[in-house]
């Protein structure tokens, strides 16, 4: 079986004490980091550049980083994310006027390309690219904040994507961003999700590991897990 990822998104996090905070989600079965970004011009919030990413990696931070770009435009600041320490860099299609160059152009700095696309983004977006991503996070709620509620119709969405990557018989990760809770779960892995980006699901809770724990649980036991 594919082994699922559980991202820890940032947004989330005490970023008073990021560094630590991140580790601690890290320490507790977090298996990369989510850098949420945001401009206040694609989304209506404003959060870190690639510096704060420089200073996880100084900090010891040494978990694969997910650089989720909510910024128009992208191009310019792919470069500065890679240098900084980025392994994934993921934007949304509405983003950039030239999709493809957008994707060449994060492979080019050596980085696994993804495209985020919105609850009401088609997927005809994804036609042509398809051959050129690691990536496709399917959004579960409008992009700008943590703590939304999941939007049930994305979970057809979430299925349809798992479709289109088994018969591209590409290796891309599929993976959902957005109000995913313990509740949800096992409706969310049984559409065949490889990667659960979760940011209060972790960070608000007292006991991250627990919370983790609970999140591989219902993976590892998708029978037994109708209980949540
Ligand atoms: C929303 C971000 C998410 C967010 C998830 O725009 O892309 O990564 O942090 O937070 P939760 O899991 O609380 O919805
Ligand atoms: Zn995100």
């Amino acid at each position: 079986m594919k082994k699922c990822l559980i991202a820890p998104s940032i947004l989330s996090a005490d970023c008073a004490r990021l560094g630590e905070d991140i580790s601690k989600a890290l320490d507790a079965g977090g298996d990369l980091v989510h850098f949420d970004v945001m401009d206040n011009h694609y989304v209506p919030n404003l959060t870190m550049g690639p510096m704060v990413v420089k200073s996880l990696r100084n900090y010891g931070i040494t978990a694969p980083i997910d650089v989720h770009l909510m910024v128009e435009p992208v191009d310019c600041i792919i470069p500065y994310f890679a240098e900084a320490g980025a392994n994934y860099i993921t934007f949304h299609p509405e983003a950039s006027k030239h999709i493809d160059r957008t994707l060449q152009l994060i492979k080019a700095n050596g980085c696994c390309s993804g495209l985020a696309l919105n609850p009401a983004t088609p997927l005809s977006i994804l036609d042509y690219v398809m051959h050129k991503l690691d990536t496709i996070v399917i959004m579960s709620v409008n992009p700008g904040f943590s703590g939304q509620l999941f939007i049930p119709s994305t979970l057809h969405k979430i299925h349809q994507v798992r479709q289109l990557i088994n018969k591209s018989g590409y290796d891309i990760c599929l993976a959902v961003d957005g109000g995913i809770t313990i509740s949800n779960f096992s409706k969310i892995a049984a559409e065949g999700a490889d990667m659960f980006v979760v940011g209060s699901a972790v960070f608000n809770q007292i006991d991250y590991k627990k919370a983790i724990d609970s999140m591989r649980y219902i993976i590892e036991n998708p029978m037994l897990s109708s209980y949540y």
